[in-house]
């Protein structure tokens, strides 16, 4: 049976009852209104452990947008019983005061990684995004945390954080899930009206023709001077950027011995959306 549980106190005694008996404990950290992409989470979580804590919480820290914060959708009800159909143990919902108690005033801050693309976008969001993981850490006692690969920096800059600060838990990456015409799944694409749906797939069909270009020895630059071309043909309003960089690190990169991402970040709708694939 899904339990919810909003305190640590309460939390704590179920995690360590369950790790004494050699239970592996799975977290999933989300900001709820799941989706697929979550759902898909918590069921290899299900898969790797026997015990499984699905987080939701809203991160005011990792908003640097006031406005998306407010409009971000909270779908308290329906996302526990979609992770109750995955068979989750627990759904951790935290209050703001829970995570954040009055006199707060730690900020875990990843460097490098966290820096270009969404940092110098989304200035202060990395490390929201890292207090608030190492806390879910902490709160929950996990050994294995799932992340999406949609969210390729955001993994990049948790896998970091866990390797320099020595936490216990192994950080699984998990592949993205598609829509049928290639858009990655999102919270967020629920905010795109029935045109702006009808075309968002081609950032993904755009990144994936570019990726082949380049493989098959055209300039990077070229390659993705045509893919940000054929998002704005689109429709899409703006592309933030487009850029092809070193997987682990997110520096540029023309070392094609290296593994090397290509990632993308474009607004349509007045939505941010964004997505980043293998090369
Ligand atoms: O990817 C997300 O939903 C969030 O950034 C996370 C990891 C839950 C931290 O708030």
């Amino acid at each position: 049976m899904t339990q919810v549980i909003r305190t640590v106190a309460e939390l704590r005694p179920l995690v360590r009852a369950w790790k004494a008996t050699g239970d592996l404990v799975g977290v999933v950290p989300t900001m709820g209104a799941l989706h697929e992409g979550h759902l898909s989470l918590a069921r290899r979580g299900k898969a790797e452990c026997a015990r499984v804590i699905t987080t939701i919480f809203v991160n005011p820290k990792q908003f640097n947008n006031p406005d998306d914060l407010k409009k971000y959708p909270r779908t308290e009800e329906a996302d526990v019983a979609l992770l109750a159909s995955v068979g989750v143990d627990v759904v951790f919902i935290p209050q703001p005061d829970e995570v954040y108690p009055e006199g707060f005033i730690t900020t875990v801050s990843v460097g490098g990684v966290s820096e270009p693309l969404e940092g110098r976008m989304r200035p202060g969001h990395f490390d929201g995004v890292a207090t608030v993981v190492t806390k879910l850490f902490g709160m929950t006692m996990a050994d294995q945390g799932y992340f999406g690969q949609k969210d390729w920096q955001q993994l990049q800059v948790v896998l970091r954080l866990v390797r320099d600060l020595n936490l216990p838990i192994t950080i699984v990456g998990c592949e993205t899930i598609r829509e049928a015409d290639g858009l990655a799944m999102s919270s967020r694409n629920v905010r795109l009206t029935p045109q702006g749906r009808a075309v968002a797939g081609v950032l993904y069909s755009a990144l994936t023709a570019a990726a082949q270009d380049i493989r098959a020895g055209h300039a990077d630059r070229m390659a993705i001077r045509e893919a940000a071309e054929k998002v704005r043909a689109a429709g899409f309003e703006r592309v933030e950027y487009i850029e092809l960089r070193d997987a682990e690190t997110l520096m540029p990169s023309d070392d094609v011995r290296r593994p090397r991402r290509m990632l993308a970040a474009a607004w349509l709708d007045g939505v941010r959306l964004i997505d980043n694939i293998p090369v």
